[in-house]
């Protein structure tokens, strides 16, 4: 069997561990060839590959990115794309492709399993939000990059008094901000899922700092407040989506406004994605990139690994491309420590 790789979308720490899984894997069964292919979407319609052996994921366990490279989605989903990339499977010559990728990535894996190729997905994406899964690879080193953060700027914000507002990412769901949030002590968590009203926003902050003269507030960069429109300017970026407008600062300055605190904004960005992946997450692509090679060589296609219950299982590809939301049974935890 000719086996295709490929990530696409947004990197995060824990792809190259899912790359090296697959390999090793398909290697230790036998009869399996293992072709990167290079640059996501891109390399696929070009049919450029690189032949991946023992010697090539040698290391890889731990490194952040993706080898292989990666573009974004958006386009592909178009019919015309899409038909490129079939192309540039069997141009390839492939008999299989493995995709790891966020939910834009997955919608473009299912629409060619429609086509009838052979496809496989793996969920990544550090905003935790892919229906069919409890975890998606990145997610465990987002959340601990993000708590680290909130724990140290605690202290700064103590020793000044300060509001401090950490904006993590989350365009559409807020896991980053609750999961980061309750484990780093935030004394309110902002999310897309629940619109907040500025108003009482400020009076949690004033009553809290009568007892603590500091607050950190985390936020999602999705989140928004209630009546208001979505945080999203007109604008669209490379990957298709709508760029976010900036609610971090724009808090600071409603806050600094309205109650008179000192107050500044941390934006994390890039950093929740960047480096090293947590052993969390390089256990949970090893265990995606073993299970979608056992599925390959059973003929099991049209599925993306998940995590249900501790078990990885198939889940059909067109269940995993929903967005999958905080629910309130988690806000309601991290409720109970606002203000
Ligand atoms: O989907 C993952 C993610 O990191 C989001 O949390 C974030 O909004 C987006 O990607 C950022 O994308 P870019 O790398 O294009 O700025």
């Amino acid at each position: 069997m000719r086996l295709g790789i490929l990530t696409g979308g947004g990197d995060c720490p824990g792809l190259n561990a899912a790359i090296r899984a697959v390999t090793r894997a398909a290697l230790k069964h036998g009869g399996i060839e293992i072709v990167g292919i290079r640059n996501g979407w891109e390399g696929l319609v070009q049919a450029k590959s690189m032949p991946l052996d023992r010697k090539a994921v040698g290391g890889l366990l731990i490194r952040g990115g993706t080898i292989l490279g990666s573009t974004p989605s958006a386009v592909f989903k178009q019919d015309v794309e899409l038909q490129k990339l079939c192309d540039g499977y069997h141009e390839l010559g492939l008999d299989a492709i493995i995709i790891i990728g966020g939910d834009s990535t997955l919608a473009v894996a299912a629409k060619m399993s429609e086509k009838g190729l052979s496809v496989i997905g793996i969920p990544k994406t550090i905003d935790n939000d892919i229906a069919g899964t409890e975890r998606t690879i990145g997610f465990n080193t987002a959340i601990t990059v993000a708590c680290e953060a909130i724990d140290r700027v605690h202290t700064t914000a103590e020793s000044h008094h300060r509001v401090m507002i950490v904006e993590v990412m989350g365009r559409h769901a807020g896991w980053i901000a609750v999961m980061a949030g309750i484990a780093g002590g935030a004394d309110m968590i902002l999310i897309p899922e629940k619109p907040f009203d500025i108003g009482k926003v400020c009076n949690t902050i004033e009553e809290r700092h009568k007892i603590r003269d500091y607050t950190i507030v985390v936020v999602a960069e999705g989140a928004y407040s209630e009546g208001g429109a979505a945080n999203f300017t007109d604008q669209t970026d490379a990957f298709g989506y709508h760029t976010l407008g900036g609610v971090g600062n724009w808090l600071k300055r409603e806050i600094a406004e309205k109650l008179g605190f000192d107050t500044r904004a941390i934006i994390l960005g890039h950093t929740q994605r960047g480096g090293t992946p947590t052993v969390e997450d390089r256990i949970l692509a090893t265990r995606f990139g073993v299970k979608a090679v056992e599925l390959a060589t059973e003929n099991v296609f049209g599925i993306m690994v998940g995590l249900r219950e501790d078990e990885i299982v198939p889940v059909p590809l067109k269940e995993a491309v929903k967005n999958r939301k905080v629910d309130d049974y988690w806000y309601d935890i991290a409720r109970i420590f606002f203000g």
